[in-house]
């Protein structure tokens, strides 16, 4: 029998005042022949979490007694990276020591171990199938535990919409120095795709600047007042001249002025994908820009465009892998924090008090 402890809530409200800890007994000597027990290595605080606890996000877990609490429950966060320790004698598809993460949203990864359906899981390479397959590098737990989401939605804005051509066409995105930004940016670079990146000015900009161009890969670096001056388009004008392209595809996770400025960046046709909304201001698309330039608008969820493709996801999932084992992506590094065997909601509490800091990983 293994003792597990899961972080549940079976109301909405603040983390801090509706999350609780939940023992329960896991029977690993009699697994179901389509199950397998695993472990958890790692699992993030994302923004999209917290909403989930808060009752306002809108893809959410049922609340069920499946986990014998005395209220229907659900179990917090949606991303991990899992170690099998047992599998059922039906599943062919995993071995002990598989790595692997929730195929879908809503797995309730704040957990020590889970007992699940194998096809509930996707299976990645850990650290010895890398290194026998020859790779440069395995994941780490970092990387394996945040690759669901800012990875992916990186990945999937800039290649599932606007064909882009390398070396020529530009894309534009604010805040740039944000966990997707930076994935946006390395992506972008690997594709051979220019990109210009928006950030908020700040004391030391210039340190800022450095680390998105010179470890990230951004090719120009702006700042929001910048990006809202009419006269700074004719400079955004000439780099784009340079390379014979256009700027095709705009990322938008500020809103207000700032993505108003930058849709005004699109040329002819262009894309704006509004994948967040950090100002809490709305979206609005100058009227010519509109009109002359034929610019359209469109919202991205990583979430939905994935519900129902379990392929792409695949495919993007061994994309991205591919590209950290040979050491051309780096992960937007977050603030590890290990537990420590004592009360998880506790710290996943904390996590989430922090996680204006950075983003929280918690490690077991
Ligand atoms: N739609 C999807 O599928 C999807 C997927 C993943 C993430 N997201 C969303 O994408 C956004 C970024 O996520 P993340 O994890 O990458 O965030 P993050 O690393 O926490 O970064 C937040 C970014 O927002 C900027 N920011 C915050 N408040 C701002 C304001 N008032 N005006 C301008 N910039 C502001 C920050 O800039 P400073 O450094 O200047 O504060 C920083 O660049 C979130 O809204 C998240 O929910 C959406």
């Amino acid at each position: 029998m293994i003792t597990a402890q899961a972080v549940a809530y079976s109301k909405y409200g603040e983390p801090k005042d509706v999350l609780f800890t939940h023992k329960y007994e896991i029977d690993d000597d009699n697994v179901p022949s389509d199950s397998i027990v695993v472990k958890t290595l790692g699992s993030p605080v994302n923004p999209s979490d917290i909403n989930q606890v808060q009752g306002v996000y809108p893809s959410r877990p049922e609340l069920t007694k499946e986990l014998g609490t005395s209220e229907p429950a659900a179990v917090g966060g949606n991303e991990g990276l899992f170690e099998v320790i047992k599998v059922g004698s039906g599943v062919s598809q995993f071995k002990v020591g598989d790595w692997c993460v929730p195929t879908s949203v809503n797995f309730g990864t704040w957990r020590t171990h889970a007992l699940c359906a194998s096809e509930k899981m996707t299976k990645l390479n850990n650290p010895t199938q890398s290194k026998n397959a020859g790779k440069k590098h395995s994941l780490t737990v970092d990387q394996g535990a945040t690759i669901s989401v800012n990875p992916l939605t990186a990945l999937l804005m800039l290649t599932h919409y606007v064909k882009l051509q390398p070396g020529k066409d530009w894309v534009v995105q604010n805040g740039a120095n944000s966990a997707v930004g930076k994935f946006v940016s390395q992506i972008a670079k690997i594709l051979g795709i220019n990109l210009i990146g928006v950030v908020r000015d700040r004391d030391n900009l210039q340190a800022l600047v450095d680390e998105l161009q010179q470890e990230y890969g951004a090719d120009k670096v702006i700042t929001e007042e910048q990006n809202e001056l009419r006269d700074f388009s004719n400079e955004v004008k000439s780099w784009v001249k340079e390379t014979g392209g256009d700027v095709k595809l705009a990322l938008n996770c500020v809103g207000g002025k700032n993505a108003t400025a930058l849709a005004r960046k699109l040329g002819q046709d262009g894309l704006m994908l509004t994948y967040g909304g950090m100002s809490f201001q709305p979206v609005i698309i100058p009227t010519a820009v509109h009109i002359f330039k034929n610019v359209t608008s469109s919202g991205f969820w990583v979430t939905a465009l994935l519900k129902n493709d379990p392929e792409l996801k695949k495919r993007s999932l061994d994309q991205i892998v591919e590209w950290y084992e040979n050491g051309q992506l780096k992960v937007a590094k977050s603030n590890e924090v290990k537990f420590d065997g004592s009360d998880l909601a506790k710290v996943y509490t904390d996590a989430v008090a922090n996680s204006k800091q950075g983003k929280q990983l918690i490690v077991y």
